[in-house]
């Protein structure tokens, strides 16, 4: 058997409760596969910040990185709380895990699984994949404040885009598109205002398309593409965007697909120089948390993402069955996140 040295990191909010389902349904499906996941929890996130002032120290991320993948739940505080500085923890934690660990693909698939019910009356057979930049764009924290808290106060985030990030993501999509059924990209940007970017994007896009002549290729505006996700989702195959455009393209395509507990995601390092990172899409959400409201899902899908990562297909397939399953069964009637992580278990066992 394979060991695999997997870093857990449950964070705030849902993020400890959907996490519990997630390694539940790890532990019933790595013996299948033939594998022993040696865990190590790391206890970080605005509740540690609160606790001790802690963010993310070098020990940790020396520590989380000498692991083989992470899976992480969700990190960060109620927007607005006043004991914890605006983005201290999705900068100095999460980001920083993508940015050190060079997870410059951030995958996040979408299906509308059967059973499952869009807010949109029609959507059509809805299956793709986003594949959005991770370590570049405006969140580099590229920018700063003049003249803070004066009328004449400057604002600025650079969006920091270079021919080597573009070129790595783009390629990486083209491949992913090229094994795919319909081996159809579309570049999602804002080319006619946001020039310098959007020329570097469409200039790489256009060389790498050269290369993979059986992959069909388009363009969409990002405002446009935000009508098509809404009007007509199923003209989507694969997508390559930058990391902002991702962000908010992917909390749509969350809504879209049946909400935002399904959605599940990958930090990948493709040269696996570095470990990858699996969490759901959402946030802690401290509307529900502690309430045992939370869908397990996206967790327990992000653990389908992660053993695909590694090669274990069948396992993956078997959560994703199992999960299609769960959500062509479930009823309208609210079920606890551990009676959701049970059920799922139990189709696995
Ligand atoms: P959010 O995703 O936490 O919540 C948005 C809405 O979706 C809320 O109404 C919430 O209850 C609901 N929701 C989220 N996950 C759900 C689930 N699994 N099941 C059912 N409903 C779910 O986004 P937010 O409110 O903007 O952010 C809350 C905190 O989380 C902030 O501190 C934010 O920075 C952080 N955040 C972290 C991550 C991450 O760790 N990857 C991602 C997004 C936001
Ligand atoms: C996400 C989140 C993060 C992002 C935040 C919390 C930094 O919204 O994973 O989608 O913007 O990437
Ligand atoms: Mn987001």
């Amino acid at each position: 058997s394979r060991t695999l040295k997997l870093a857990v990191i449950p964070g705030d909010g849902i993020g400890p409760e959907v996490i519990a389902e997630a390694v539940k349904v790890l532990d019933v499906v790595a013996p299948s596969a033939d594998l022993v996941i040696e865990k190590t929890q790391f206890s970080l996130g605005a509740d540690r910040y609160l606790a001790t002032g802690d963010v993310l120290s070098e020990e940790d991320l020396t520590a989380i990185a000498s692991h083989e993948a992470i899976l992480l739940g969700a990190v960060g505080g109620k927007p607005g709380d006043p004991r914890i500085p605006a983005g201290i923890i999705e900068r100095g934690l999460l980001l920083k895990l993508r940015f050190s660990l060079d997870h410059y693909v951030n995958l996040r698939p979408t299906t509308i699984f059967p059973g499952v019910v869009s807010p949109l009356a029609n959507p059509g057979d809805v299956d793709f994949v986003v594949v959005r930049e991770g370590t570049e764009g405006p969140y580099v924290g590229n920018g700063g404040a003049l003249r803070q808290g004066t009328p004449y106060e400057i604002a600025n985030e650079l969006s920091v885009n270079t021919a080597h990030g573009v070129e790595r993501v783009v390629r990486y999509a083209f491949e992913l598109a090229a094994k795919r059924d319909r081996k159809k990209l579309t570049l999602v940007h804002k080319t006619n205002v946001l020039v310098n970017a959007g020329s570097l994007w469409s200039r790489i896009v256009d060389a790498v398309a050269a290369e993979y002549p059986q992959v069909s290729v388009d363009y969409l505006h990002i405002d446009a593409a935000t009508i098509f996700f809404v009007t007509d989702p199923a003209r989507f195959d694969v997508i390559v965007t930058d990391n902002l455009f991702g962000d908010i393209l992917t909390d749509l395509a969350a809504a879209i697909s049946g909400g935002i507990g399904l959605a599940a995601s990958g930090n990948i390092n493709p040269t696996n120089a570095f470990p990858s990172m699996f969490e759901p899409v959402h946030g802690s959400a401290p509307d529900i948390a502690g309430q045992q409201k939370a869908d397990p899902t996206a967790a327990i899908l992000s653990v389908g993402l992660l053993l695909e990562h590694f090669g274990y297909a069948e396992a993956a397939a078997r959560i994703n069955d199992a999960v299609a399953t769960d959500l062509s069964e479930r009823g309208s009637a609210p079920r606890r996140t551990s009676e959701i992580g049970d059920a799922i278990v139990a189709r696995l066992s």
